[in-house]
């Protein structure tokens, strides 16, 4: 049996987090090797290729953001025109038909000095060249049906062919970029916006939504965007371009403070920067108010590093009445990660 090698990414901080999920899902004998410490890595599993990624999807961890197989390594010197001599060779190697195949170059570098001339947007170009030219593919930017992975240190390339959905994420290094718009109200909105894309909700179709901790607003102001009746809770102030919007109620107000009908709404969220535990008291009290099969969305603070525990504690703090559909850390959570729950009916 063939063993497989893949360069992991999580968010920085986190990637021993990360790594102890891949030890759970692949056994002891995996073995690391930091490519940026703390945050990339290559693993190496017992099992063959496709067998990794089925046990890695089949629980997907909250931790590992994103990973990408090495179907080759090389040494290099550096220079422009040995890296793109070494990805049309790998390219040869690899034997994959190409043809017609909407194809996305990602490509990321570690850090440091070596690599502070090697132009990533100048290699892309050219081996979108090469792909068109050579290979008759289509160079996309999103919506590939292959990604072609490359990722530099100073001592070598790493190359990987793969689909989208068996990366984790199909952005480079699971890195999902928003635009900011003029006038966002705060970046806070981008964590509820990744939240949508990662759990595969749409929040278009809720009817009402309680959101506690909403200030400034970043959530709410997404949510009033999706056409729903948001009331907002927080003793802080709403940013004033949302107070006028007809959908909106707003108790500048504690959690603890207020009380809703029985099943009000079928959308609660929760962004509040309190330790996990005062959060998970403050959500149970409002519980009532969320009907049942209804959605919850919850930011986790990590205080103190003892992220598995955490979520643990969590989770059985808002058991039985919401039960977990999945956890993850997401690129716009720092040191915290989202949970995605439903209330039991
Ligand atoms: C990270 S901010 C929320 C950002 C918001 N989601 C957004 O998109 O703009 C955390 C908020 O939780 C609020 N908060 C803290 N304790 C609270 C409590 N006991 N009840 C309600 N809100 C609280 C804070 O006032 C703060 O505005």
């Amino acid at each position: 049996m063939n063993d497989s090698t893949f360069i992991g990414t999580s968010n920085r901080g986190f990637a021993q987090q990360a790594q102890e999920e891949l030890r759970r899902l692949l056994g002891p004998s995996v073995k690391f090797e930091w490519l940026a410490p703390g945050e990339v890595f290559a693993f190496t599993s017992q099992f063959e290729r496709g067998d990794t990624i089925d046990r890695i999807l089949a629980q997907e961890p909250v931790f590992l953001r994103h990973m990408q197989p090495v179907d080759a390594e090389q040494s290099w010197d550096g220079t422009f025109d040995q890296t793109i001599h070494h990805i049309r060779e790998m390219l040869a190697l690899a034997g994959t038909s190409l043809k017609q195949m909407d194809i996305a170059v990602q490509a990321r570098k570690a850090e440091g000095e070596a690599l502070a001339n090697l132009s990533l947007p100048s290699v892309r170009s050219s081996i979108d060249e090469m792909l068109a030219t050579v290979y008759e593919a289509n160079p996309v930017s999103r919506e590939a049906d292959l990604i072609l992975s490359l990722y530099f240190t100073e001592a070598k390339l790493y190359f990987g062919l793969s689909r989208p959905q068996d990366n984790l994420s199909d952005w480079s290094g699971g890195a999902i970029r928003f635009r900011k718009e003029e006038g966002q109200v705060s970046r806070a909105k981008f964590k509820l916006l990744e939240a949508e894309h990662t759990f595969g909700l749409d929040l278009s179709q809720y009817r009402a939504a309680l959101d506690i901790g909403a200030a400034p607003g970043g959530w709410t102001s997404l949510l009033l965007e999706r056409g729903l009746r948001v009331t907002a809770v927080d003793p802080a102030k709403l940013d004033a371009t949302l107070l006028r919007h007809p959908q909106l109620m707003y108790f500048q107000k504690k959690a603890d403070e207020v009380s809703f009908a029985a099943n009000a709404f079928d959308l609660l969220v929760c962004d509040m920067s309190w330790s996990h535990r005062q959060m998970a008291k403050l959500v149970r009290g409002l519980l009532g108010a969320l009907q049942p099969g209804g959605t919850a969305i919850i930011t986790v603070k990590l205080m103190h590093k003892k992220a598995f525990q955490t979520i643990r504690e969590v989770v059985s703090d808002l058991a039985p009445e919401l039960e977990l559909q999945q956890a993850k850390q997401l690129f716009h959570n720092r040191e915290e990660l989202t949970l995605f729950l439903m209330k039991q009916g």
